[in-house]
């Protein structure tokens, strides 16, 4: 996987470009201000030593005052309107023919539902976006239990994922690449661990992925992998997670039917090698402490077949 971005100063479609100009007029504006602010003080300070009093006559105190008042009022009243303006592009791309994805919050990890009309076309992943680029996308976001925020600072601004309500984003990417999302609202212990990426790919890549994300998980095809399915099913595993085309299918965990596709664990925690799985399974509390995933107590050798069973979900 190329270079991460993670910058609302390098963007990659049209909304983060509309955000960013914003960002660059405010910071030139305050650059002026600044730099007209310090040259009026040192004016003030020259021309009080050369005349010989500090206070200058009523009159032009009181024309400085105005003039920089008016200046004040025309900068802010220029900054709102940009402001708005901004708000308004952002908020009016044509979202028809738009991929509908459904994002949900988790204390601490993101699921990741794609639309289809037919049920059982729906793709659902965790904590890592598959999406075409020069296509509208529209996401609607949910909270499980508290409140999150998605944030991919190259792509789009922040949009709160609230309990009990559904809000959407629209967006269109026009770079592929890597773009990496964080939370952005203060949840809980593991705020911190709760990003996740955007792959953003042309379509037919896209569609690709989407068709092999439908299937269901390959079978084990050794011992050792057969006895790690067996230990998921049969163990808590299956408790908490669904992996299509086994006994596992519960959905308070993140989807694992291709969980080898994803380039982190633990909502990118770590990167998703065998020895970070292993670790992951022996006791997700020591690398990401307070993750709702408890230790399971599995012996070394039911981790080491979960681990290799897992990493034949791909
Ligand atoms: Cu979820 Cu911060």
């Amino acid at each position: 996987m190329g270079s991460i971005i993670q910058s609302a100063l390098h963007p990659a479609g049209i909304q983060a470009a509309r955000i960013s100009s914003l960002w660059w007029l405010m910071f030139w504006t305050s650059v002026a201000v600044y730099v007209a602010v310090l040259a009026a003080v040192a004016f003030a300070i020259t021309r009080g030593r050369r005349t010989g009093h500090a206070v200058p006559l009523e009159r032009s105190t009181t024309r400085s005052v105005s003039l920089a008042t008016a200046l004040s009022i025309v900068v802010l009243v220029t900054l709102l309107f940009a402001s708005v303006g901004t708000g308004r592009a952002v908020g009016s791309l044509p979202t028809d023919n738009a991929l509908g994805v459904e994002v949900t919050g988790y204390q601490w990890w993101w699921s990741v539902q794609y639309d289809n009309p037919v049920p059982a076309l729906r793709v659902t992943t965790a904590n890592e976006l598959h999406l075409p680029v020069g296509r509208p996308i529209v996401i609607t976001l949910r909270a499980f239990d508290v409140i999150h925020s998605f944030w991919v600072p190259s792509l789009h601004g922040k949009v709160d994922l609230v309990p009990g309500r559904q809000n959407k984003m629209a967006l269109q990417i026009d770079k592929p690449g890597v773009y990496r999302g964080q939370c952005a609202e203060y949840c809980g212990l593991q705020h911190a661990h709760m990003a996740f990426s955007i792959i953003a790919e042309s379509s037919d890549a896209f569609e690709q992925w989407l068709a092999a994300q439908r299937t269901e998980a390959p079978k084990p095809s050794t011992p050792e992998q057969t006895r790690g399915l067996d230990v998921v099913e049969r163990g808590p595993c299956a408790m908490c997670h669904t992996i299509r085309g086994t006994f596992a299918g519960a959905r308070f965990g993140p989807d694992l039917t291709h969980v080898a596709t994803r380039s982190t664990i633990g909502a990118g925690t770590v990167s998703n090698t065998p020895e970070h799985l292993a670790a992951w399974i022996r006791n997700p509390q020591h690398l990401k402490p307070g993750t709702r995933m408890p230790p399971l107590g599995l012996s070394q050798e039911e981790v080491q077949s979960v681990t290799a069973y897992l990493q034949t979900l791909r």
